[in-house]
């Protein structure tokens, strides 16, 4: 907490400058990481991800007129944005900023009238581009910031929802609603299971009683990642599609079990479709499976089905690269590594392990320094630890 004593001082500070008056209040709202089931919340799976401590805050004030003067310590090099309420559209040159438009448009479009534009400041714990969503953690705590600001009153599903509405329509990044979730539903020492096509979820406690979270950072930096996952999601619709032949009610890949998927397959005519839709039938199983694992406190199947997990991105849904399947196999094979994995949209970003408590800095140690010499890249270690959701920090 010493960490965001500081944070929370160094935004109040710079708002204080740059706007000539101190900030009325200041939110924050985790990051994620996913435990398993990847890839497949916009398939109708399950999944299973986490809040972390780590996440964004944001100084925010009400101002008099129309305009969102908007400013990121993280992206000092952007300097102040100032866009007009009555201008809410994407442009590329805008950058970060386009989420803070984004969720402000997306909330107006919900019927929440904003009758006057803010000044805010915002700064993160989240490494970018780390597949720990910095994204959705900024989204969420725009919502939570609006609901502050205008006396909105939005729950955190909703929060969530307006937030994956702001990254599909206005972003353009065509994510499931797993991020944001996990983002708006926090729970300390706790995962979510939950189920992406009616939104039921269930709190499942995450203590293990001799082991810990560990997330390494491969700091490969993401190539075309939205564009990627976008084509992705693209092949899972036409995989439905040609399933849709032979299962005709079937309203999304995961609700097939692996045998009807099985009895589909070889009439699929698409390997690569094929491909995709066997992740995520799997994978669905995999995490209702890894769900019960863990409730009947049988760790090391938990940790069979994370290596499994990474397995099938890197072979059925191609979303690794070779620094994350270097870093999970190499984990794996690890004494007093339970289970690893790549979490998040891939293509770079972190791997998510399970360590015996005692192997831990022994491990840190000898991956950092193997992965160092296999890739050049000077990785992360995370001891993560599972927070709540978004929260006000200061104001009334
Ligand atoms: C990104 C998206 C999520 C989810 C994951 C992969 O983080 O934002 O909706 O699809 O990738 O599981």
């Amino acid at each position: 907490m010493l960490e965001e004593a500081i944070i929370v001082k160094e935004l109040e500070d710079t708002f204080r400058k740059l706007f000539g008056r101190p900030a009325s209040q200041v939110f924050f709202a985790p990051g994620r990481v996913n435990l398993i089931g990847e890839h497949i919340d916009y398939n109708g799976g399950h999944v299973f991800p986490c809040a972390l401590t780590l996440g964004t805050y944001a100084a925010v004030r009400r101002r008099e007129d129309r305009e969102l003067c908007l400013y990121s310590r993280d992206q000092k090099e952007a300097g102040v944005l100032k866009v007009s309420l009555d201008d809410l559209v994407y442009s590329e040159k805008d950058g970060w900023a386009n989420y803070v438009k984004g969720v402000v448009w997306a909330y107006e479009k919900a019927g929440f009238v904003l009758p006057s534009g803010f000044d805010f400041v915002c700064g993160g714990t989240i490494p970018r581009q780390s597949g720990l969503s910095s994204s959705a953690s900024l989204e969420i705590v725009i919502g939570a910031a609006l609901a502050g600001l205008y006396g909105f009153s939005v729950d955190p599903v909703r929060n969530a929802k307006l937030g994956q509405e702001a990254e599909n329509r206005f972003v353009g990044m065509n994510c499931g609603i797993m991020d944001q979730f996990a983002c708006a539903m926090g729970k300390k020492e706790h995962a979510i299971f939950l189920d992406t096509s009616k939104l039921d979820y269930q709190y499942v406690p995450v203590r293990f009683p001799e082991e810990e979270l560990v997330i390494i950072n491969s700091n490969k930096p993401h190539q075309l990642t939205d564009s990627a996952y976008n084509e992705r999601r693209n092949q899972c619709g036409r995989a439905l599609e040609e399933i849709r032949g032979f299962w005709r009610e079937i309203p999304s890949l995961c609700a097939l079990t692996p045998e009807m998927f099985e009895a589909a397959a070889g009439k699929m005519t698409d390997a690569v479709c094929r491909r995709r839709a066997r992740h995520a039938v799997y994978e669905n199983a995999r995490t209702v499976k890894a769900c019960e694992v863990l409730a009947a406190g049988d760790l090391a199947a938990f940790g069979r089905l994370m290596n499994e997990s990474h397995r099938s991105l890197k072979e059925d849904f191609e979303v690794s690269c070779g620094e994350l399947d270097f870093l999970a196999e190499e984990a794996a094979g690890f004494p007093g590594v339970v289970g690893a994995r790549m979490t998040g949209g891939g293509f770079g970003g972190c791997t998510v392990n399970i360590v015996k408590k005692e192997a831990v800095s022994g491990f840190a140690e000898e991956i950092v320094k193997r992965y160092r010499a296999k890739t050049g890249y000077e990785p992360s270690v995370y001891r993560a630890d599972i927070g709540d959701g978004p929260r006000r920090i200061k104001g009334d």
